[in-house]
Formats: structure tokens, C-alpha cells, sequence
């Protein structure tokens, strides 16, 4: 009866997880989504601990450890969030997502240690040989299991804990030359050792699983070290399916129907993530993660060359071109979230439509330093959806706007991506600005984006610069327009 009830729980757990994926997909639910998925996590969780009853009808027991386990996790996870700055959100997402994955290296860690008691074997037996006549005839699936949790858990703690230290500037990106050779070879030893161990099932097989879990965490480092910062969050997204993959492993090991529900998603949301990243950028998996993007190779293309001049604009010319345009689209980038100022952008928004302009905002896929991330910015300041218009629906619409407010964005309106080859990103689409018959930027100084490669459209005639802190300048331009 209670093993019933615990499966009920197991499928509300499960299906909360799919509605929670399924409200987050729409900025206007997403939050209640987190909630829900949370929800049924939670459910999940007090219902394994108090009703999980094993084949012998043993309960869980440790609870001390359980309960001083959540309370820590809880209160060090809850803290980080609440005080996360939105700008280092990715960081902490890539350490989460790295925690995950170490609990499914060590889930596997303890199961193999199991397998090794149950298999009636010895712990650490002498290197007496590849040991095939003792070699037990059960369990090759559930070792192979075990194996792959390892390897892919340790694989994405190392690479996110690196990818966490690569992004808020601790790590520095180190390549060597041959590199990616030297990554194909460990991982194919590793496969290999993978292999051995769970078709041979040899006599030594602790020492063969350590010597893996070893080679599966250098592989992590090693994996994440040649990748360029900029393809951080792609990376992240990768590790994230990677992370998915292993707590499904641990969900067969359990036979624990919602966590192989929840790895699962995990698992296809990360990767479909992943190649939306990498549609939005035009580039392969395999460019993100041979390609050294926005490391140092790319600050020097299309980064010395002679740019001319450029002109800028005062704030009350910029008010008055405003306020007498028809039509004003805001291009959000990254700057926005730095300098925080959304609501300041509402504001204008709002201001220049009781004057009768017609206002929208375009957004780029890759704007800002993670998936959403504008979409997430624009929405805590209640700018209405319908408002945000995606890449395409923004591009047909420039030709027939009389101002765009370029707001703290730059490589997202780069023309390099389209006119010029030798450039790191060319082939990524973007926003067509230039079309507009103004174009007004803002940022603080003439520095690069993220990518770190100048940017054409700056030293175009029809653009102005309007240099300051989007935030600061937001206010001043409301004033101005309020005045006159
Ligand atoms: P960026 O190209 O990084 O440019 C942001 C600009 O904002 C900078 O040039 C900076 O210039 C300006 N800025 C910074 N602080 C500011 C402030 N307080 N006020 C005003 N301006 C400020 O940003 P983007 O156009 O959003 O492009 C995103 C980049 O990240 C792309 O290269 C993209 O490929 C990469 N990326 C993003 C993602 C996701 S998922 N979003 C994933 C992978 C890669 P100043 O320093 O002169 O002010």
C-alpha cells in the first residue's frame, strides 16, 4: 500500500516536471512553472524519505544525516540565489549544474562499492590478474549503468566547475598545442576502460573504476579549458544535458521512476538548448568546441583594423529624435543587465508612447550572457510581451523605423557577422539596425563586447553614439523628453 502511494507521488512528481518545462517555455509563466517543478520535487524527496521501504522491508533510517544534508543544501542554495547578481546568474547555473553531477558521479561511487559486496568480491584484491574465472554471470547492465554515471557525473563536474571559473574570471583559458588530439585520446581511453570493465568484470576492477573516475574528471578539465569564454553558456547547456544523462543512470540504478523522468528532461532540455544556442550563433557543436570563440584568437580578428570616426549625439537631440519618430525599436544587450536599468527602459517606453510613438523592443537570441536573459530583464519590469519582437519578426521591421536604441548591445548588431569572412562571427545573424533610417547606441566607451572585436555599425553615418551608463542615461533621456 505504501509502496503505491510513493508511486502515486513518484507520477505527480513526474508530470509536474513536464507541465513546470511546459510553463517555462513563456516568460509569463514561467516563475509559477519553477514553482510547480520545485513543488513536485519537494513531494518527491519527503516521499522517498519517509515511505521508501526496501525489499526486506527496511526504511531509509539516517535521517539525521538526511535532514542536516537538506537544511545546509537548502540554506547555502536559497542564500546564493537571493544573492546572485542577474550578470553572474550563469556562473552560479554552471555550478548548480556541476553539484548535479557530482551527486551522480558518487551515487555511482557508493552503487559500485554495493556491486562489489553483492558480486561477493573483495575490496582492492592484489592485481591478481584479469580475474575472468572468478568474474560473477549478474550485473553486467547495472555495472554498465554504474560506469556510465560516473564518467558522464564526473565529466560535468569538472567541466562546469571550470566553465564557473572561466566565467566569473578565475580561471584563465590555457591551450596547448594538440590539444584537442590529446582530449580525442583520453576519451578514448576512458572508453576503453569502460569497456574492460564492464565486459570483463576482471578481478582488479576497483582499481580500473578509480583509475576512470580519475580520467573522467582531468577529462572535464580538460574538455572546458580550450573553449573560448564566449561559448561559455553553451558549454554550460552542454554539461547541463550531460548532468541529466547521469541522474537518469541513477534513476535505472534505483529503478526510481521520477528521478529517470527528471534526468531524462534534463537531458533533452539541455541538448535541444544547446542547439538552439548554436542555430542562433549559425554555428556547428563542433565550431563552439574546437573553435576557442572569444578567447584570445578572437579579440584579434577584425579587432586592429582602422575603424574612421564616429559622431555622437547629445541627450536632447536624442530626446527630440525620439519623441518626434513614429516608430522607436530598443535593442537590449547585455549593458542593460549590467547597468540594471529595465525598469528605466519601461519607463521611457511608456513615456514615448503617450506621445503617440509607437515602441517595440527586438531581441536576440544570444543577447546578454544567457538564454532568456533579455526576456527575463524586460519581464521583472512588466514590459508587456507582446511588445518583445524575436530576431526575425525585428529584422522586416527596421526598413520602416525611424529610430533604433541601441541599449548596451554590440557584437548581437555587429555587421561584421554578415560583411566580413575573416571575422569571428560571421555567419551569426543579426539584428539589421543599419536599416533603420537612425540608429542611436549606447554604451560607456568605444570597448568591445564579449566577443571583443569592433563593431562597423558605430562608424556608420546614420549612427550616433550616446555614451554613459544605459541606466543613467535612460533617466536623463526621460527628463529631457518630459521637458520638452
Ligand atoms: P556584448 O556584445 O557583450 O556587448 C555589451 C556591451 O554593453 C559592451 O560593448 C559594453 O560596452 C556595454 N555595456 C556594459 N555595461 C554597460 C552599462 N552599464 N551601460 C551601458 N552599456 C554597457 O553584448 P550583446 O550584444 O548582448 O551580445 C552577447 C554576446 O554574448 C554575444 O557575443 C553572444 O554570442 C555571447 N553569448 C551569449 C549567449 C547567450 S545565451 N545570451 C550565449 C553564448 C554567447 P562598454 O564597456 O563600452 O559600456
Amino acid at each position: 500500500m505504501q509502496l503505491n502511494i510513493l508511486t502515486l507521488i513518484y507520477l505527480i512528481g513526474s508530470v509536474t516536471f513536464i507541465i513546470g518545462l511546459k510553463m517555462l517555455s513563456n516568460p509569463a509563466t514561467a516563475r509559477r512553472g519553477n514553482l510547480v517543478a520545485a513543488a513536485g520535487m519537494g513531494l518527491a524527496i519527503i516521499g522517498t524519505i519517509f515511505l521508501y521501504e526496501d525489499e526486506a522491508g527496511q526504511k531509509l533510517g539516517n535521517y539525521g544525516w538526511i535532514f542536516g544534508g537538506l537544511i545546509v543544501g537548502g540554506i547555502i542554495g536559497t542564500l546564493a540565489a537571493k544573492k546572485v547578481k542577474m550578470t553572474a546568474m550563469p556562473e552560479m547555473v554552471s555550478l548548480f549544474n556541476g553539484m548535479g553531477g557530482a551527486c551522480a558521479a558518487l551515487i555511482s561511487i557508493v552503487e559500485f562499492d554495493h556491486w562489489v559486496h553483492t558480486a561477493g568480491w573483495t575490496l582492492y584484491p592484489p592485481l591478481s590478474g584479469l580475474g575472468f574465472d572468478d568474474a560473477p554471470d549478474f550485473g553486467t547492465g547495472h555495472l554498465l549503468i554504474i560506469v556510465l554515471g560516473l564518467i558522464i557525473g564526473s565529466v560535468s563536474f569538472a567541466g562546469s566547475v571550470i566553465a564557473w571559473g572561466k566565467l566569473n574570471g578565475k580561471v584563465k583559458d590555457f591551450a596547448f598545442k594538440g590539444q584537442h588530439i590529446f582530449n580525442i585520446l583520453l576519451l578514448l581511453v576512458i572508453v576503453a576502460l569502460a569497456t574492460y570493465l564492464v565486459g570483463w568484470m576482471p578481478a582488479n576492477s576497483q582499481l580500473v573504476f578509480y583509475i576512470l573516475f580519475a580520467l573522467s574528471l582531468l577529462y572535464g578539465v580538460f574538455f572546458v579549458f580550450p573553449i573560448g569564454g564566449a561559448d561559455m553558456p553553451v558549454v554550460i547547456s552542454l554539461l547541463n544535458s550531460f548532468t541529466g544523462v547521469a541522474a537518469a543512470c541513477g534513476g535505472f540504478l534505483y529503478d526510481n521512476k521520477v528521478m529517470l523522468t527528471g534526468g531524462i528532461l534534463v537531458g533533452a532540455a539541455g541538448t535541444l538548448l544547446t542547439i538552439l544556442m548554436c542555430k542562433a550563433m549559425n554555428r556547428s557543436l563542433a565550431n563552439v568546441l574546437i573553435g576557442s570563440f572569444g578567447g584570445g584568437a578572437a579579440a584579434k580578428g577584425g579587432g586592429t583594423k582602422e575603424q574612421g570616426s564616429y559622431k555622437e549625439i547629445t541627450l536632447s537631440d536624442a530626446a527630440v529624435v525620439m519623441s518626434y519618430a513614429n516608430k522607436v525599436f530598443i535593442v537590449p544587450g547585455y549593458g542593460l543587465a549590467v547597468a540594471q536599468a529595465q525598469h528605466a527602459c519601461h519607463e521611457l517606453e511608456k513615456l514615448l508612447e503617450s506621445k503617440g510613438v509607437d515602441v517595440k523592443y527586438a531581441i536576440h537570441p544570444v543577447a546578454g550572457r544567457m538564454p532568456g536573459h533579455m526576456n527575463v530583464l524586460l519581464a521583472e519590469a512588466d514590459v508587456p510581451y507582446d511588445k518583445l519582437l524575436e530576431m526575425e519578426q525585428a529584422n522586416d521591421e527596421f526598413a520602416t523605423t525611424d529610430v533604433v536604441l541601441v541599449l548596451g548591445a554590440n557584437d548581437v548588431v555587429n555587421p561584421a557577422a554578415k560583411t566580413d569572412p575573416s571575422s569571428p562571427i560571421y555567419g551569426m545573424p543579426i539584428l539589421d539596425v543599419e536599416l533603420a533610417k537612425t540608429c542611436i547606441v549606447n554604451k560607456r566607451s568605444m570597448k568591445p563586447g564579449y566577443a571583443g572585436i569592433e563593431n562597423d555599425l558605430f562608424f556608420q553615418p546614420k549612427t550616433s553614439m550616446l555614451f554613459g551608463d544605459a541606466k543613467k542615461v535612460l533617466q536623463d533621456l526621460i527628463s529631457e523628453i518630459k521637458n520638452l
